[in-house]
């Protein structure tokens, strides 16, 4: 075989292996009281790959990462993950096999600490976090580490934030559903949870999908991005289609 291939374009491309798939939908349609807010969605996603699903308010981005992650069922068609139909799992079992969910509003305990907001979400006894998994999310997030004791209450937003992300680390999953971090957050603190969730996906290798509707985030964080109306998907950009600022304002705009 050659060294080299063409590809579609013309361009030579290097004879590297394509990552595996993680998670593929095939013909998916979930939503609400028998009415399908999906309307028959597909994406396909790699391992390693941070990518964005972006859309107008209402056009079914939040109900994507809960059908994902198993809080909606699935009405019909399929999810794949690592090679397993998880479409009929419930939710604790995707997490278990390694999805991890960061919701839209990030739903911290206020009145508990961090730590304990990390052990509530990993649902072990206060004081019983493993060290390994406590470094993964400080690691992270060096944030957390200064206010592990501290009430989630009383953080800002953007330290809110952080441990809705963490709290899915101390799983170590090898992907995570992250339903638009950026809301509500000074522009500051969104570059710096960019980087630092840039960084984990550098330095682990971790996938994942991230919904949003912040420019900047999606140009921090994403390699690539899906644009979706009404339930499906429209539009699959690369990573040059990202920096077309008019162009994603239009597909952005609420
Ligand atoms: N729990 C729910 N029950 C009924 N309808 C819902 C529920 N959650 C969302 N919807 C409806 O589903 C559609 C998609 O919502 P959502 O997935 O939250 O969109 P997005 O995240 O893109 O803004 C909207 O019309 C919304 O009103
Ligand atoms: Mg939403």
């Amino acid at each position: 075989m050659s060294a080299s291939r063409r590809s579609i374009w013309g361009r030579p491309m290097l004879d590297v292996p394509r990552k595996e798939v993680i998670l593929s939908t095939l013909a998916l349609r979930a939503g609400y009281g028998g009415k399908p807010v999906l309307q028959g969605l597909e994406i396909e996603v790699r391992e390693g790959e941070i990518v964005a699903v972006i859309g107008r308010n209402g056009v079914g981005k939040s109900t994507l990462m809960k059908s994902l992650i198993g809080l909606v069922p699935a009405m019909s068609g399929s999810i794949v993950y690592r090679g397993e139909a998880v479409e009929t799992l419930p939710a604790h079992k995707r997490a278990r096999l390694g999805m991890g969910y960061v919701p839209q509003g990030r739903d911290v305990f206020p009145r508990l600490t961090v730590g304990e907001n990390v052990a509530v979400g990993a649902a072990i006894k206060r004081g019983g976090i493993p060290e390994a998994g406590r470094r993964r999310i400080v690691e992270a997030f060096p944030i957390l580490e200064e206010r592990w004791n501290q009430r989630a209450g009383t953080m800002s937003g953007g330290q809110q934030q952080q441990l809705a992300i963490g709290r899915v680390l101390i799983a170590d999953p090898n992907l995570i559903l992250l339903d638009e971090p950026s809301e509500g957050i000074q522009p500051n603190i969104v570059q710096d949870i960019a980087r630092n969730m840039v960084e984990l996906n550098r330095r682990t290798g971790v996938t994942i999908i991230l919904v949003e509707q912040n420019l900047d985030m999606i140009r921090a964080m994403a390699q690539r991005c899906y644009v979706m109306v009404k339930g499906r998907i429209v539009a699959s950009l690369d990573r040059s289609a990202l920096d077309d600022v008019a162009e994603m304002r239009r597909h952005l705009a609420v």
